[in-house]
């Protein structure tokens, strides 16, 4: 029997003049983790919100914030992002110099740590560092954008990710990120997922709707 995923609805795609209500509106709709999506203009062709954006938003849910750090170097930005309220802080192998460093300093900020793959990084990072995380997410499309197309190699990626967790005996939550929508979401926990984040999918239409689609399993889309 196929596990519940945790659905971790990425605000990138929210109307950005009512982020706070939106916010609300995916805590009352359902949603487990709210995914926020850090871009620098350099690491990732695009600028999204800095720390004081998360500040602004923390009193408005008591969901865990899972924040998704496409910024380099990433290592200036952890504190301030912790601060603000973030409970997952996920950064790319590579977003700094010394991927195994930067882990160990989210922990010591009372965080988890989270470690991000690219379509194009290679999982090899993982096997030196698979203590110190507490996350790892798959990327199913190239970090940017929201609304691209997911990629389908990334299921046979999901699944090695899977194998290298279990056989590290690591719990660590296993997340897939991009074009995640109701006709993938049951193959991305099949091959081993446990948490889905979806922006275009959760933002289009009913959100409760949405998310209830996303965690229904095979045979929901
Ligand atoms: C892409 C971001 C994703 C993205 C997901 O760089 O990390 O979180 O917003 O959006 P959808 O679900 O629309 O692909
Ligand atoms: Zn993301």
């Amino acid at each position: 029997m196929a596990l519940t995923p945790l659905i971790c609805p990425s605000i990138l795609a929210s109307d950005f003049a009512r982020l706070g209500e939106e916010v609300r509106a995916l805590e009352a709709a359902g949603a487990d983790w709210i995914h926020v999506d850090v871009m620098d203009g350099h690491f990732v062709p695009n600028i999204t919100l800095g720390p004081d954006i998360v500040k602004a938003i923390r009193p408005h849910t008591t969901l865990p914030f899972d924040v998704h750090l496409m910024v380099a170097p990433v290592d200036p930005w952890l504190e301030a992002f912790r601060a603000a309220g973030a409970d997952i802080l996920s950064v790319h192998p590579e977003s700094g110099p010394h991927v195994h460093r930067t882990l160990g300093r989210i922990r010591q900020l009372g965080a988890k740590a989270g470690l991000v793959f690219n379509p194009g990084t290679p999982l090899s990072v993982l096997e030196e560092v698979v203590d110190l995380v507490d996350l790892v997410l798959i990327m199913s499309v190239n970090p940017g954008f929201g609304g691209q197309t997911f990629l389908d190699a990334s299921l046979r990626k999901i699944a090695a990710a899977r194998s290298i967790l279990d056989r590290a005996g690591s719990a660590a939550h296993l997340q897939v990120d991009g074009g995640v929508t109701s006709a993938n979401a049951a193959a991305c926990v099949a091959a081993g997922a446990d948490a889905l984040v979806a922006g275009s999918f959760v933002f289009k239409g009913d959100y409760a709707a949405n998310i209830t689609a996303l965690k229904a399993g095979p045979g929901a889309a």
